[in-house]
């Protein structure tokens, strides 16, 4: 796809501004937030969310996010602001939370695939914000990558997969978190965990008690997107699991790169144990925020050098679930 049409701009107030006309009249803006880019555009303007639908290659039944600037806007656009969400929102926002709540009639039934709920989060990212409240409208926003691709963690990526048809992308670096937004649904019954991400399930613990990870039980609601194939690159993906695990790493390895261009996703403890070998170290096996901050992008660069990435497994603690849960979602099989 060509970048021919696409403005690539910085993050000056003067850009936002501009960028913030262009969504008032049913334009689309790439916009960084603290987890990955997000594709915006005017949340109350049927046209406009369609448009998104359309760039992404999005199935229409996979409803979209609401991003506001505050507290109140988000109020403004549910039936019902419950004490649970009041308590999450105090907490998080502006952050990586997504809260799932009973909608009213402002937001496009578009954007949320007619459901009776509507995904809101106030994100924190000083240009998302003043975005947001300069177009003085609520912003759905996407991941900003071709549906089925890694979420964009920096504008290169972004081009990758939308150079040529967004009005405008806004060039605020790389984003900080690297993963998307935790997801709580206050909904139905017990709040619940619909997608893990940069906020972990005890973080949200310490607000408002136990709550539960759909997916873990038979049967369980999850968001309607975690049906899809998600963050998988095109490249074979391999994720390898304890015990000897870096004998397996070694075997296979050696049995595909008859054929293949294969490489190791691992961490820097185990690079020595792998000198031999084509190696990427995300991070220590003790940072998983290093981790989850170039998971996506690592996934991008191997897609282009390799035909098969061999994931050596995160450890099954509750500080690397969501990543965890990226990796599983990525694999085409696990040994
Ligand atoms: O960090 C993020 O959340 C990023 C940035 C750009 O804000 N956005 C993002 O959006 O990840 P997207 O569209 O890639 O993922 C949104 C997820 C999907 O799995 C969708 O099914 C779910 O949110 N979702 C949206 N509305 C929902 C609703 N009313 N009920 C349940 N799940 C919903
Ligand atoms: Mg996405």
């Amino acid at each position: 796809m060509s970048s021919a049409k696409t403005v690539i701009r910085g993050t000056s107030k003067k850009n936002i501004r501009q960028a913030a006309e262009i969504l008032r009249s049913g334009g689309i803006i790439v916009f960084p937030t603290e987890t990955v880019y997000g594709l915006g555009a005017d949340a109350t303007n049927d046209e406009a969310v369609k448009k998104v639908f359309k760039i992404k290659g999005r199935p229409a039944d996979n409803p979209l996010i609401a991003h506001v600037a505050t507290l109140r806007q988000a109020k403004s656009l549910t039936k019902d602001f419950p004490e649970t969400a009041l308590k999450l929102a105090n907490r998080f926002w502006p952050g990586p939370l997504t809260l799932v709540l009973e909608k009213n009639g402002i937001v496009s039934n578009f954007a949320t695939c007619g459901l009776q709920t509507l995904a809101i989060r106030v994100p924190d990212n000083k240009t998302a914000l003043e975005l947001i409240g300069s177009a003085k409208i609520p912003v759905v926003a996407p991941s900003a990558n071709l549906s089925g691709k890694p979420s964009p963690t920096s504008v290169s990526h972004v081009v990758e997969d939308m150079g040529g048809t967004v009005d405008m992308i806004l060039d605020g670096g790389d984003t900080s978190y690297g993963i998307e937004s935790t997801i709580v649904d206050l909904t139905s019954g017990a709040p619940k965990i619909l997608r893990l991400g940069s906020i972990s399930k005890r973080d949200i613990e310490k607000v408002i008690g136990t709550i539960g990870v759909s997916g873990t039980e038979h049967g369980a609601p999850k968001a309607p997107g975690m049906k899809y194939t998600h963050y998988s690159p095109d490249a074979e993906v391999v994720l390898i699991k304890e015990p000897d695990a870096l004998e397996k790493i070694q075997h296979l390895y050696l049995a595909y790169t008859q054929n293949k261009e294969v490489a190791v996703m691992t961490f820097s403890e185990f690079e020595a144990s792998f000198a031999n070998l084509k190696t990427i170290t995300v991070s220590s096996i003790k940072d998983p925020a290093k981790y989850m901050h170039d998971l996506y992008r690592t996934f991008r660069q191997l897609d282009k050098e390799v035909g098969v990435i061999l994931v050596h497994e995160v450890p099954e603690t509750e500080e690397w679930a969501a990543i965890a849960d990226k990796l599983a979602k990525a694999a085409d099989r696990t040994v």
